[in-house]
Parts: structure tokens; sequence; C-alpha cells
């Protein structure tokens, strides 16, 4: 069994982007209020009394959008400073990376996943709902700061959307040629825009590894991540390709994490909302650490029953919320 050792802490629901495959405009979200996302001080106790003592060691930051947290770069500082944390990273948009890419660094944070969907301002505009100044050109100044400043490995996240931004692969994928970035095509799974979903489908990993291998050959990497992705390469690349193929395998099976939300839900899987605890309310209403800590214990123990078994994992699942809300 995989030791469930990661988890993804969602800063903010809130998000400065509406990707149309996440919270679309138009499509009504109830933003947490103040009151009901956890200060910096409940997220930290959490931290380092709760989820380390059971056994996480590794943690993603994550949103919404994360750089929108007030006090981003202290929290990253916090959490990197606990003796325990083995692995701190973060998954963002990028827009607002650049002036703090370095501070970020500086805090303790050494992994980044950035969401890059085109090299085409104008379909990356369409794709993230902009209708002012093309924003592409701020997240590709972050994403060029973050690899500056020395994030290894740095990560380019393309949900591939037939139609939308599917022709680009090519050119998504050169770009690990000459630098050491790691593209990741992720399958576009229906959550968050049910209607682009069945408007669109989706494209298999495999369908797009024909495409890069018919282009340049393409070899299994022996560089394995341990998240979902499988990792490939343009022989003599510098970089990588992953394929996140939630949609054409199950992965659920070598699962390693849980999320964990701004409003302070504990949830044991992406795709399925059973058994998740309402931490927050917990803390809030004088639950002791003790009990808190034999909660996530039995959460932890559950979590192999409660993992989505589907294989087509993404198509039946019970997702009330985006995956702005719940954490990525
Ligand atoms: P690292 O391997 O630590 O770099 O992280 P990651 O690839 O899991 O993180 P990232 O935030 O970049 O997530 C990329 C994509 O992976 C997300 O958009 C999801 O599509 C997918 N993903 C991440 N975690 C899960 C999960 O638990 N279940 C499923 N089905 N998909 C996931
Ligand atoms: N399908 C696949 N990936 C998605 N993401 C957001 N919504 C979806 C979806 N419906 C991705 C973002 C980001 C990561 C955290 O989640 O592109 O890379
Ligand atoms: Fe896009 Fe990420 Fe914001 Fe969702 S949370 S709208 S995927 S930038």
């Amino acid at each position: 069994m995989n030791q469930v050792d990661y988890l993804r802490i969602s800063l903010i629901d809130r998000c400065n982007f509406r990707c149309q495959y996440c919270m679309p405009e138009g499509a009504e979200l109830e933003y947490a209020l103040k009151q009901q996302l956890l200060s910096d001080a409940e997220l930290l106790t959490l931290i380092q009394e709760v989820f380390i003592p059971v056994g996480f060691t590794r943690f993603r930051l994550t949103g919404g959008e994360p750089l929108l947290r007030p006090g981003v770069v202290d929290l990253v500082k916090a959490i990197a400073s606990f003796s325990e944390t083995q692995d701190l990273s973060m998954t963002t948009n990028g827009f607002l990376l650049s002036p703090i890419a370095k501070n970020l660094y500086e805090a303790g944070l050494r992994r980044i996943n950035i969401s890059l969907d085109s090299l085409d301002p104008d379909i990356f505009d369409q794709i993230i709902g902009n209708h002012g100044r093309s924003r592409w050109q701020q997240v590709w100044d972050g994403i060029q700061a973050a690899y500056k400043v020395g994030f290894n490995p740095l990560k380019l996240n393309v949900v591939v959307i037939p139609g939308v931004n599917d022709h680009e692969i090519l050119d998504l994928a050169a770009l690990t040629i000459d630098k050491q970035w790691h593209v990741r095509f992720i399958e576009f799974m229906p959550i968050g825009n049910w209607q682009l979903f069945g408007d669109r489908g989706w494209v298999s990993s495999t369908d797009l590894r024909q495409r890069i291998r018919k282009q340049w050959g393409l070899t299994e990497s022996q560089i394995r991540g341990n998240g979902p992705a499988d990792v490939f390469q343009i022989p003599g690349a510098k970089g990588t390709l992953g394929f996140i193929s939630q949609m054409s395998e199950c992965f659920c099976d070598r699962c390693n994490r849980m999320r964990f939300s701004a409003d302070g839900w504990l949830r044991p899987c992406l795709l399925n909302e059973t058994g998740q605890l309402d931490l927050k309310t917990a803390l809030r209403s004088g639950v002791s650490i003790h009990q808190l800590r034999e909660q996530v214990r039995h959460l932890l123990a559950i979590k192999p029953e409660i993992n989505f078994k589907g294989r087509d994992s993404g198509t039946t699942g019970t997702y009330s919320r985006t995956m702005s809300q719940i954490g990525g």
C-alpha cells in the first residue's frame, strides 16, 4: 500500500483567472468569507500538531491561486521551518509570480508548478477568460523568473482541450528540448465545467504521445516523479514530458495524497467526497489536538476504501465543488 504522506494545502479558494476548464466566467461561485478561511495560526497549528505527527511530510500549496493569499511568503517560511518538512512546493497560475519568486525561494519553497495552457497570447487569454490587456507575457515572465531563481524542477501544466489548444502540443513539448523544464499534459477532467467537457471532450495521453513520437521519438524517462504523471523524454532533451492521464487510466491505486481546503476540510480523494473532515469547525469548537489526530489517523486508515476506483475515473465521481475550491 502507498504511504500517504503528501498533503495539498489550498491557501485560498479565490482566483484571479477564470480558466474555462476550472471556474469559467458566469458560473456563480460561492467564495468562503474571510472568517471561514483558516487563519495562518490555525493552519500552522494543524500542520505542526496534527498533520506532521500523523505522517505528512510533503506539502504542496495550491488555491484557487495561492499567491493571492496575504502573507503567503511568511506562511511558506513557517512551513519550511518545520524540521519534518521534507518537500514544499506550490501550484500557481504564475501571474503574480515574477516579483515574488525570489522571496518564495528564499523562504524555502523549492518546487513550483505553473499552468501554461498556450504559447499563443490570444488563445491563452481566451482560455483564462481574460478580456483586458493580454496576461500571457506576465505569466511567461513569472516562469522565467522562477527558472532564474533556481526552482528545480520547474513544471509547466497544460490542460489539453480539443480544438482549443491541442494543435500546440508540439510547440509546448519543444520547450523541454533546450531548457530543463518539465512540461506536463493533463487530460481534461469533467470537474468544474461539465458543459465545456461535454462540448469538447478530451484527448488521451496515448494520442499525444503518438504525435510527439512521430516528430522526435520518445523515451521513457528514468526520472520518475512521485505524483500522477508518467514521465517521458524527447531524445537528447534537457527537460521531460509528463502525462497525467486520469481519464484514460485510473491511477488511484498509487495515490499518496490528501487535500486540505482553505476553509478547513480534509478530503481523502479528489474525486470522492466520502469521509471528509471539517477540521476547522472541530478546532474552533475546542476538540482536542489528540482527538483531531485520531480522526485524521482513522481517515488515513480508511483511505484505500474511499479512493476512487472507477476506470473512467473522471466521469462518475461525486464532485459538487470545482478544482479551485477543492485545491487543485
Ligand atoms: P507533483 O508531482 O508533486 O509535482 O504534483 P502534481 O503533478 O500532483 O501537482 P499539480 O498541482 O501540478 O497537479 C497537476 C494535475 O494532476 C492536476 O491538474 C490534476 O489533474 C492531477 N492530479 C493531482 N492530484 C491528483 C489526484 O489526487 N487525483 C487525480 N485524479 N488527479 C490528480
Ligand atoms: N481537468 C484537468 N485539470 C484541471 N485543472 C483545473 N481544472 C482541471 C480540469 N477540469 C488543473 C490546472 C492546474 C491544476 C492544479 O489543476 O490546470 O494545472
Ligand atoms: Fe485557472 Fe488554476 Fe485559477 Fe482554476 S485555480 S481558474 S485552473 S488558474
